[in-house]
């Protein structure tokens, strides 16, 4: 078991690379598999949940093999198994993804119900109904997840709920579904449309990933190609928040700055000058005074509920009182808790959180409740005085590459130490 050790005001600067985007890696490796041929995508962050998935795709019989740290050559021209059940999938939320990509393929799928963070009931009840609309027969069996078809059929699917993952899952099923499909009210995160150029490379033909309606033109046979992930948003606005918690100057490269507006902007109304360039972004706090703002999560470009706690650990030193609404996530607030523990005055009425700035944190030990949660008491630790013990490392590292090495590259003083 890992610990993280952080010794608090060290000011953050220098510049840090983001890794490839954990959400988009979790949804083009299953998709890599529609193709009975061989896929190589790179950019891949070297984290836990692409390991898990790695070593599923193996145990179905997928050819999965490491070029390097950062690329996997997925030869899925074997005979693929279509029952996953094994314990690492349980560990994931994103192995829902198998549902869909063995769908479009196989017309069945046999897989079990996804893991992964635990704030609050994550049911996956759109994904099912969009499964259903293009003719698939789905079941529920205790833990294990159902779902044939004589064929898949095109489909106008309206979403109920704008949700990222069934967005994905419909689209990959609908990919290798005879005749047309319209998903309405999708998701428009940037992994979404990630997913949807890896699968148009593949021979697919999507069209309006990254607005609300996506159109796909069902295709027979997709075949293999070579592709790149996109940087990852939340661990970019991971260290850009960072940055400015400790009054520090850090330009965070490789990323898309237009996927980090929402942030940007909440950062500059706290005070922080924020300057954007082609791939990078330089956030500097030195000598800034911090004023408390408000804050709404939403689904894209709305403020990314995944940078909902690292965000509240910088209100948590900002004059004034903030309020911080989570709309997507009911439970997401456990980890309040333990940034109380370093003295965060925060309460919590439903699904908001009142911030009442403090003048500094103070160390303490507390634990990553969750990966993002884990995140966020990164960052409430590099600004606090004294020295934070960090425990269940274990969430952070399914999103986070190299986390403690990053930020020791920053200046921060951060140790990790198994126990
Ligand atoms: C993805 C991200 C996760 C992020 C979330 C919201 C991945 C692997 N994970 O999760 O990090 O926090 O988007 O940006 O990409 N919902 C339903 N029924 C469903 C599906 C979702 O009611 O079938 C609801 C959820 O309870 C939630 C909302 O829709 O309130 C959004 O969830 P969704 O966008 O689906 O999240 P995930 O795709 O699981």
């Amino acid at each position: 078991m890992d610990r993280l050790v952080v010794r608090g005001k060290k000011k953050l600067s220098g510049g840090v690379t983001i890794s490839g985007a954990k959400n988009a890696a979790v949804a083009v490796i299953p998709a890599a598999i529609m193709a009975n041929d061989v896929c190589i995508t790179d950019n891949l962050p070297c984290i836990e949940d692409v390991k898990c998935l790695y070593t599923t795709l193996n145990k179905m019989g997928v050819e999965c093999t490491y070029l390097d740290k950062h690329t996997l050559k997925i030869d899925s021209s074997k005979s693929v198994n279509t029952t996953v059940t094994f314990d690492e999938v349980r560990k994931m939320r994103a192995s829902y993804y198998l549902l869909g990509a063995l769908l479009a393929r196989f017309k069945r799928a046999k897989v079990a119900m996804p893991g992964g963070c635990n704030f609050g009931t994550r049911p996956i009840d759109l994904h099912l109904k969009g499964f259903r609309a293009l003719g698939a027969e789905v079941e529920v069996e205790g833990e294990i997840v159902c779902i044939n078809a004589q064929k898949l059929k095109g489909a106008g699917i309206y979403m109920d709920t704008v949700s990222v993952g069934a967005t994905i899952n419909i689209m990959l099923a609908a990919t290798m579904a005879e005749g047309v499909t319209t998903i309405e009210n999708a998701a428009k995160e940037p992994h979404i449309v990630d997913v949807a150029n890896f699968l148009n490379m593949m021979g697919a033909k999507i069209k309006g990933a990254g607005t609300d309606v996506i159109k796909i033109i069902g295709v027979e046979h997709l075949h293999g190609a070579e592709y790149t992930i996109i940087p990852d948003q939340i661990e970019a606005g991971t260290y850009m928040i960072a940055a400015a918690i400790t009054g520090g100057r850090v330009t965070v490269n490789n990323i898309i700055p237009k996927h980090m507006e929402s942030l940007s902007a909440k950062l500059t109304e706290i005070g922080i000058l924020i300057d954007e360039g082609d791939d990078f972004i330089t956030v500097d706090a030195v000598d800034r005074d911090f004023k408390a703002t408000s804050i709404r999560t939403m689904a894209y470009p709305g403020f990314p509920t995944d940078l909902q706690p690292q965000i509240a650990a910088l209100l948590s030193i900002c004059k004034g009182t903030s309020m911080l609404t989570e709309n997507v996530w009911e439970k997401r607030y456990q980890y309040i808790d333990e940034l109380k523990r370093l003295g965060a005055k925060i309460t919590v009425e439903g699904r908001v959180a009142i911030i009442e700035g403090v003048r500094e944190l103070t160390g303490a030990f507390v634990e990553a409740t969750d990966l993002r949660a884990g995140a966020a008491m990164i960052i409430a630790a590099l600004s606090a005085s004294g020295e934070t013990v960090i425990g269940e490392v274990k969430y952070i590292d399914r999103g986070y590459e190299e986390v403690e090495k990053k930020f020791s590259a920053l200046g921060a003083d951060i140790q990790r130490v198994s126990v």
